[in-house]
């Protein structure tokens, strides 16, 4: 009998049904006072989600890295100087769009899995005076690892460059904080923490960013945010091109249903999940990765066991158990696996995936006490009910 999967990886997450009848609606126009109406509401939601009064918030047609891609188009000029610390895959896609644009990119080198150290930071940009901005991730999702933005901000703001900010599957997650951090633009995505379909982006954007982006040159129509901004002002706010409407009617649903409970409630069920999950996987014997692990509520990896590479432990919990966790990524391919657990997760999602996981390790030979995991997870859930 054909069932959904049961997703437990980083985004994007499981889809609640309220989404789902919202965005199975007939069409709103996306001319009109229907429309901006969804538009408004959704822009009033995601301010307060990136904790902003300042800001503009621009909502676009497009995943995540449209809107990362957005930000080096707005923002500079070809050959200007941008520094990224570099701790896993989504600080690399910085290093390559920014490449891509003909950014002169310096970068600050960890291992992955480490946290990015942000005096270590200041030290590259006093030796690289030019600097325009500094592009950083704050849930690096590929080692679960969350990187202290609000530090990395302040070391930016004292060298007086931009701060731009990969919220993609942080914002909603963990806290976040644009005006307070001195953020200047901070990108997120639909379909990670607020647990909507994939297909709206959205930019977070500083006066000092909008300036830059007046000054910039660099090739863009778009995703221009001149153009975006125009629309957004509009008396029913409108996207310039063809939105994705039942997208956006998607995300208006997840919205209200985050705010139910705000956003307080949103960030100690992550860690109550997150915890839930790595004491499950160290009750299998398992050892987790990543430093920080106490602050990496968005997403688990786990090393391997001896006895099977991390993509056959992800290939066999599906086949098995229609269960989907995510494969490791670059250097760490084979080596861990990820289990996500932001967004529309409760407990018992968390247990099921555990229970999964302990019979397909049982089945490729790795040792396990049966129930083993699940009761872990089950004392962290008992004892901080
Ligand atoms: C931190 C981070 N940045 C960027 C992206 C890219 O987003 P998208 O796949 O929506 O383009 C992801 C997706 O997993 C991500 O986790």
């Amino acid at each position: 009998m054909d069932r959904p999967e049961i997703i437990l990886a980083p985004g994007p997450t499981p889809i609640p049904p309220e989404v789902l009848l919202a965005q199975g609606s007939p069409l709103v126009y996306h001319r009109g006072p229907g429309f901006g109406s969804i538009m408004r509401e959704v822009t009033e939601r995601l301010k307060e989600l990136y904790r902003t009064e300042s800001a503009d918030v621009l909502l676009m047609t497009s995943s995540g890295t449209g809107a990362l891609e957005s930000a080096i188009q707005n923002c500079f000029s070809p050959g200007e100087e941008v520094l990224v610390p570099v701790a896993g895959f989504f600080a690399e896609r910085w290093v390559s769009l920014a490449r891509a644009y003909k950014l002169t990119v310096h970068t600050v080198d960890f291992e992955w899995g480490q946290k990015i150290d942000p005096a270590q930071v200041a030290e590259s940009l006093a030796t690289h005076p030019g600097t325009k901005a500094v592009l950083l991730t704050q849930s690096e999702t590929s080692t679960g690892v969350i990187q202290p933005v609000q530090a990395l901000a302040e070391v930016a703001n004292s060298a007086g460059v931009l701060v731009i900010a990969d919220v993609v599957s942080s914002l909603g997650a963990v806290p976040f904080e644009f005006d307070r951090w001195g953020i200047d633009v901070a990108l997120g995505g639909s379909q990670k923490a607020l647990s909507a379909s994939p297909g709206i982006a959205f930019a977070a954007i500083s006066a000092r960013a909008w300036e830059a982006s007046k000054a910039a040159t660099n090739p863009r129509f778009y995703f221009d945010w001149a153009t975006y901004g125009k629309f957004a002002a509009l008396k029913d706010p409108e996207n310039p091109w063809t939105p994705a409407i039942s997208v956006m009617q998607g995300l208006q649903a997840a919205l209200r249903l985050y705010f139910q409970d705000g956003v307080d409630a949103a960030m100690a069920r992550h860690q109550r999940l997150s915890s839930a999950v790595k004491e499950g996987a160290k009750a299998l014997g398992l050892d987790l990765f990543g430093e920080g692990l106490e602050d990496n509520w968005t997403v688990t990896a786990i090393r391997a066991p001896e006895v099977a590479d991390a993509d056959v432990i992800c290939d066999t919990i599906r086949r098995d158990f229609g269960c989907v966790l995510a494969p490791g990524q670059g250097p760490l391919k084979g080596k861990v696996f990820r289990i996500g657990h932001f967004g529309y997760f409760s407990e018992l999602d968390i247990i099921r995936g555990l229970a999964a996981l302990e019979m397909t390790l049982e089945s490729l030979g790795h040792p396990v006490k049966r129930g083993a995991g699940v009761a872990a997870a089950e004392t962290v859930f008992m004892e901080s009910a």
